[in-house]
């Protein structure tokens, strides 16, 4: 990894998270738990989500404008919460600085690998991740002796946002998503969708006992703890750090959804007009 310069200004500046929406706060929680310290920058691009049925190049859109506006902020280091985003954008955020990046999708898969006994791993998420194989490519390049069976659950997302996580319709619909998983044996499940940690105990229920459930959310935490001691960036500024919400909407619903994921309800929230950030597009209209 190559080390970036650091200097006191820059470690004291927030760390830069987004997600299509609400359920990045999953992540956010995490990160907030493990790094007392450090300010935070948070954006839910709630005018937008999904992105999980969008096209790539609108995803890779979405996510350049995004990016652009919080290195404006500026930011140290920016969390990609998104799944969708990780899956098909990466590259994109990665182009566009030289600060830390971490993705949702790397933790992940190194804990499942590092979970499973028999080999057979699974993953569920949104239709754009799993059809553009990131897992599939990811979990095979740090082990190819690895099966991996994936699927996509388009109806979690709005199940979850309905609040409908021990509704029977819910157990119902992902009973016909992991029926074909687990008649491939799996002993490993990664959600790989922000959304589904709210699903667990519905997917705890219906997999066998032994079946490990990898929610990347802690480990991504850690990993960019890791990222920012690498590079001597954490907030040295020994005080709770400050949270501040940008959403670019707020949805009906905003406050019992964003509770779901969070636990209770955000304060300091900011709309963010969409105008602004399609400023940051690099699209040739
Ligand atoms: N945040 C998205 C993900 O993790 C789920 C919601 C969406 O489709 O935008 O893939």
């Amino acid at each position: 990894m190559k080390k970036i310069s650091p200097t006191t200004d820059l470690a004291t500046l927030p760390v830069g998270i987004f997600d299509s929406g609400l359920g990045g706060l999953t992540v956010y929680r995490q990160i907030r738990t493990q790094l007392l310290s450090e300010n935070i920058i948070y954006l839910g691009d709630t005018a937008r989500v999904p992105y999980g049925s969008k096209s790539t190049e609108t995803i890779r859109d979405f996510t350049t404008q995004i990016t652009r506006f919080l290195l404006d902020q500026p930011v140290k280091a920016i969390v990609i919460a998104c799944n969708t985003a990780s899956s098909l954008a990466l590259d994109v955020v990665r182009s566009l600085t030289d600060l830390p990046v971490v993705n949702v999708i790397d933790p992940g898969v190194q804990e499942a690998v590092n979970a499973t006994q028999n080999g057979h791993v699974a993953v569920i998420g949104t239709t754009a991740t799993i059809e553009s194989g990131a897992y599939t490519a990811r979990v095979q390049a740090v082990n190819p002796d690895i099966q991996i069976f994936s699927a996509a659950c388009p109806l979690f997302v709005p199940l979850v946002e309905e609040g409908w996580e021990d509704h029977p319709v819910t157990q119902l619909i992902a009973r016909e998503y992991l029926n074909p998983l687990v008649q491939q044996n799996l002993d490993t499940l990664i959600l790989g969708c922000t959304h589904y940690p709210i699903l667990k105990s519905v997917l705890k229920s219906i997999l066998p006992s032994h079946v490990t459930i990898v929610d990347s959310s802690r480990v991504v935490a850690r990993t960019l703890k890791e990222a920012l001691t690498f590079h001597n960036m954490l907030n040295p500024l020994e005080k709770p750090g400050t949270d501040l919400f940008y959403v670019t909407d707020f949805p009906r619903k905003f406050k019992a959804i964003s509770s779901r994921f969070l636990g209770h309800e955000p304060s300091c929230v900011q709309k963010l007009p969409i105008e602004t950030l399609n400023r940051y597009s690099l699209r040739k209209e």
